[in-house]
């Protein structure tokens, strides 16, 4: 399988390249971040699976990395603004840089996606609290200032499965809503209502999604514990 992984240079993205190097169902890795990606120090030889992307507009893919792109099987998509990031970037770019980037790389790797036999997999980050319409809006949204940010989460999830259900089994897509994740290497937070996912479990239940397909099309923090606990065990 040739994994794309969108934001290959953040925090859970370092942790899927780890883990994606190791895994024999893997074959090659395309990370696409806006600056190089580095191997991780402890790969070896299983560096050679991993090929750093530099792109300069997720708007609109030159044509050097559209060759890059060409023929992926799937995309696990990290790309967004962060809650901790928002006071620092107008709205409208978070926007752009949140939902228009994914749907602009799930569009892209479909037209590059040639192989009849399979479909295309496309997983979407998003989070737990992001709610798919108005009458969803959960209160801690609101008592932290958060319900356009988290209404823009729901609209791009409901977009990337739209645009799957649309295909006609040509793309399945699929979005993840973890609660904060933690790594040893970060300081714990807690944040009333929000629950807590390992980074290495995180990575492994999105990994084994897109190599043995999707369980089902939204994985809830609880989904994700479940099946990245099995997947680490095996
Ligand atoms: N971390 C958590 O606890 C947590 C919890 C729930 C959900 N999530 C979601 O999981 C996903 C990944 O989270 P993360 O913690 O790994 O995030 P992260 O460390 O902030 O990584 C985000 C990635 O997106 C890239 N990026 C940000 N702005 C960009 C821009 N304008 N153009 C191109 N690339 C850009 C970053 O590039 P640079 O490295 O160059 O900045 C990085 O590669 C996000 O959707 C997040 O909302 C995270």
């Amino acid at each position: 399988m040739k994994l794309v992984i969108g934001g290959s240079t953040g925090f859970v993205a370092a942790e899927l390249i780890r883990q994606g190097l190791k895994n024999p169902a893997i074959s090659s890795i395309v990370a696409l971040g806006r600056r190089e990606t580095p191997a991780p120090l402890e790969a070896g030889p299983a560096a050679a699976k991993l090929k750093s992307i530099v792109c300069e507009d997720f708007e609109s893919y030159s044509d050097s990395v559209k060759k890059e792109l060409e023929g992926a099987d799937a995309a696990i998509w990290t790309i967004a603004v962060t809650p901790m990031k928002l006071s620092t970037i107008p709205f409208e770019e978070t926007c752009k840089i949140s939902r228009d980037y994914a749907i602009t790389a799930i569009k892209t790797l479909d037209e590059l996606h040639h192989q009849k036999d399979r479909p295309l997999r496309f997983i979407y980050m998003s989070g737990h609290f992001a709610p798919r319409s108005v009458a969803e809006v959960p209160k801690e949204l609101q008592n932290h200032g958060l319900i356009n940010y988290g209404l823009l989460r729901g609209e791009a999830e409901t977009q990337i499965l739209a645009y799957g259900e649309q295909s006609k089994g040509a793309v399945q897509s699929a979005v993840v809503k973890p609660g904060l994740i933690d790594s040893p290497e970060r300081e714990t937070r807690e944040i009333p209502g929000l629950p807590h996912i390992d980074l290495p479990v995180i990575a492994a239940a999105l990994l084994d999604q897109v190599t043995n397909g999707f369980e089902k099309d939204t994985l809830s923090n609880a989904d994700l514990v479940r099946i990245g606990q099995k997947a680490l065990e095996g």
